[in-house]
């Protein structure tokens, strides 16, 4: 008899594959969880392998399909690490959301330190975007998926010492309209 999938539940994510990168606690847990409580596979995905296996073994004690998988977003060879891994195992991805954010400084704006720019940059901005870029390559080969980028109310009106955190994540907000456009 041939399957068909529910239209009663909108939110059905059976056979459906999700990375999410910042994983390991906060925000990111509860969309693990919640993905997966709907029926995907989640990759939990962040710097530490440990904190990632924690969450994807909480996910399967609940009866759903995780496991777990490390990125640094900030590096471009980690990105491209976790989707060969991808590829491999899965051969297919649906579902991303980037989720990890670095907010390293609080302070005046005229005292932000280069360093903590392109910290906030390498994580905020140019992960998301290879991140996205990594993820729709895949998507397009298998007739497209869904991107879902964390941004933040900074984004509409910077926080109060939160200057380059709010720049970043306002460019987050163009960024998927970018990657919708195209
Ligand atoms: N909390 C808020 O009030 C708030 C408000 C507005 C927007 N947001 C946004 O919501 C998202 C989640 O916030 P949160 O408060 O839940 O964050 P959080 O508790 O600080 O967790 C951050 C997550 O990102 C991971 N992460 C950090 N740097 C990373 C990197 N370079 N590469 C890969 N993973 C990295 C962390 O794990 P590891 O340390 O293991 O890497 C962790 O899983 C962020 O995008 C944030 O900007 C939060």
């Amino acid at each position: 008899m041939k399957e068909t999938v529910s239209t009663t539940n909108l939110f059905d994510l059976r056979r459906k594959i999700a990375l999410i990168p910042g994983a390991s606690r906060g925000i990111g847990e509860e969309i693990a969880n919640l993905l997966a409580e709907q029926g995907a596979h989640v990759i939990v995905s962040s710097r530490k392998l440990e904190d990632c296996e924690s969450v994807a073994r909480g996910i399967r004690e609940a009866g759903g399909s995780a496991e777990a998988y490390p990125c640094h977003v900030g590096r471009l060879d980690d990105i491209k690490g976790v989707f060969q891994h991808i590829r491999s195992i899965h051969g297919r991805l649906d579902i991303l959301v980037s989720n990890a954010a670095a907010n390293p400084y609080f302070g005046h704006i005229l005292d932000t330190g280069l360093s903590s720019f392109e910290k906030t940059v390498e994580v905020n901005l140019r992960g998301y975007f290879f991140m996205s870029v990594e993820a729709g390559k895949l998507m397009r080969e298998h007739g497209g998926g869904a991107i879902v980028s964390t941004a933040s109310v900074n984004a509409l009106q910077p926080g109060d010492k939160q200057g380059i955190y709010s720049i970043t994540k306002a460019a987050v907000v163009n960024m998927t309209r970018a990657f919708a456009k195209e």
